[in-house]
């Protein structure tokens, strides 16, 4: 059975319960419109922990464009039916002002210092969204208080940020182990979004590139190329003459906790791609290491 609890008052009620019980909890935070990649993260939380949780709440401050708020899918029951068949134990959602009761309207919300990796790609191309990830998710994890979250791979920058808030949060006692997980791909190895249901057929082709582009970065790293701008070049050679408005192509340290680009031989990679198809922004990356 999969409880719903409407506001994280209750939920944290309900968490705080459990860890009394001895239970230790494992927790994915979600903005909705679940799929396939949130079903493994939940699989593997209920794996790992005595109860699962999850949380939907389709975050406005995150959003740095209002038609993608607007256009983001929601459906509630679905989703609960699908956490049901998952095995999750509790879902609760809300609101801004459940999430920040000391605020009467959201532009009274403060801003938060999101650390060294919210700076650049992401935080270039989007800026205020992963600040806007920062606030949200101070306030989930201080509502399920101690547990395992479990954060999937694909949003790389934001499971660096999410780290680095985890890390803050345990100075001041609250115990939070970020888990990152492996980003679930369709057959074409497009990763799962759920924006990719916005796709028509077409730019559901077009889009297998960034996966293509990817996997070629893969290939020169395993023919022993280890520079960064020569890996960029490698991979925008896939892209080009696309449909695909490329953001950003990018090779970074994934253990340097910042973005820049860095001009020295590396011993592991991540390699990064933004871009839009029509209205859609789309996001992926790689680990290369082997
Ligand atoms: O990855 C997401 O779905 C969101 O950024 C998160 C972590 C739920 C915060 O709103």
């Amino acid at each position: 059975m999969t409880i719903h609890l409407p506001n994280p008052r209750l939920a944290a009620a309900w968490c705080s319960e459990q860890r009394q019980l001895g239970k230790t909890i494992g927790y994915i935070p979600t903005m909705g419109a679940l799929h396939q990649g949130h079903l493994s993260l939940i699989q593997q939380a209920a794996s790992e922990n005595d109860l699962c949780c999850v949380s939907i709440f389709v975050n406005p401050l995150q959003f740095n464009d209002l038609n993608d708020l607007d256009t983001y899918p929601q459906d509630l029951d679905t989703d609960i039916e699908l956490l049901r068949k998952a095995g999750c134990h509790m879902v609760y959602t809300g609101t801004i002002s459940g999430f920040f009761p000391e605020v009467e309207h959201i532009g009274q919300i403060e801003t938060r210092d999101s650390g060294p990796a919210s700076k650049g790609l992401e935080g270039t191309y989007r800026p205020g969204h992963l600040e806007g990830v920062y606030q949200i998710v101070e306030r989930l994890f201080a509502t399920v208080g101690t547990c395992r979250a479990y954060f999937g791979e694909k949003d790389f920058q934001q499971t660096l940020v999410v780290k680095h808030l985890a890390k803050k949060m345990k100075i001041d006692g609250m115990g939070i182990e970020v888990v990152v997980c492996p980003t679930v791909r369709e057959p074409s190895g497009l990763a799962m979004s759920s924006r990719n249901t916005r796709l028509s057929i077409k730019q559901l082709e077009t889009a297998k590139l960034i996966f293509q582009s990817l996997s070629t970065a893969k290939n020169a790293w395993q023919k022993g190329i280890r520079i960064a701008s020569t890996l960029e070049e490698i991979m925008i050679d896939v892209l080009d003459h696309c449909e695909l408005k490329i953001e950003y192509v990018a090779v970074r340290d994934p253990n340097a906790w910042t973005l820049h680009r860095p001009d020295h031989p590396l011993n592991e990679a991540q390699a990064l791609i933004a871009a839009y198809l029509g209205s859609t922004r789309l996001i992926d990356n790689i680990r290369l290491n082997k």
